[in-house]
């Protein structure tokens, strides 16, 4: 598959939420390629449309005008979503949404048993998963039992479970604490590095987005649309000391400085 083709590409896409009080334009002609392997950052004041940016790449909303493309084709179709497509994708949100009956390993396989997957295999790859984001030990723990970051690791690796190409994550980690997050940046890296997927991640957080991205999307508000994109070049592994050089708070400055003037 070739770099044209691969990925998830934005074309021309609007998005017009009906309302009681009338259209909402939450998106206007966005134009945007995330190349395959890339970690991408959406940034923007509060009511840009960087959720709904992140639904219509994952399937949940459809465009009013444009269309998305994932690895080439088209997610929807005739006003059908592509399932094959997105099969894809994974998704994580602010708040774990474990489901608090089950425990951590069920909750993780959980994708993998909709799909039919036999219990030894599912439960063998929630084990695999639990090492890979950090809280091996507690497969068989209930959610309640877990610290807040502990719960957004299983909810990555419940997104993890079936191998997606893309992961997409709503403000993820906007819920922890400081020291938490930057934890959970260094292994979200450290997933995004071995696992080879794309993410497309949203962030209210400056330092976090010029932390995790090779390329940063701000986006202005109403109606949203792509301000300007930005370049982030630190070599990987990044180490969280990056973030009290002077590039980095360069970036950091210029960044909050246009989010000033476009709030
Ligand atoms: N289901 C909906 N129905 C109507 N309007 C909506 C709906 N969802 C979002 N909107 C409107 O669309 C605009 C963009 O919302 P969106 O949630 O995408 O912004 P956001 O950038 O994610 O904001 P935040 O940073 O606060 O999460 C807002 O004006 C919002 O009020
Ligand atoms: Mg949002």
């Amino acid at each position: 598959m070739n770099a044209e083709t691969s990925g998830i590409g934005v074309e021309a896409v609007t998005k017009i939420y009906p309302s009681d009080a009338g259209p909402i334009h939450a998106l206007e002609a966005v134009d945007l390629r995330v190349k395959r392997g890339e970690f991408v950052v959406l940034l923007g004041p509060s009511g840009c449309g960087k959720t709904t940016l992140l639904r219509l790449m994952g399937g949940l909303l459809s465009p009013t005008n444009g269309d998305i493309r994932v690895s080439g084709r088209s997610l929807w179709r005739n006003g059908e979503r592509d399932a094959a497509v997105s099969r894809e994708m994974g998704m994580v949100f602010q708040d774990a949404n474990l489901i608090p009956w089950y425990s951590i390993e069920k909750n993780i396989a959980l994708p993998l048993q909709l799909r039919g997957i036999n219990k030894s295999t599912r439960t063998e790859k929630a084990h695999e998963l639990c090492d890979l984001v950090g809280i091996s030990g507690f497969e068989k723990r209930w959610p309640r039992e877990l610290s807040g970051g502990m719960r957004q690791r299983a909810a990555i690796a419940r997104a993890l479970s079936y191998d997606p190409n893309i992961l997409l994550m709503d403000e993820p980690f906007g819920a922890l604490d400081a020291m938490t997050r930057d934890s959970m940046n260094l292994e979200l890296q450290r997933i995004w590095m071995t696992s080879g997927c794309t993410i497309v991640l949203v962030t209210h957080s400056i330092p976090e987005a010029v932390f995790l991205a090779d390329r940063i999307i701000l986006m202005t508000p109403r109606p949203g649309r792509i301000d300007r994109i930005l370049d982030v070049n630190f070599e990987r592994p990044r180490e969280l000391d990056l973030s009290a050089s002077v590039e980095f708070q360069e970036i950091a400055k210029n960044l909050r400085h246009r989010l000033e003037e476009i709030s």
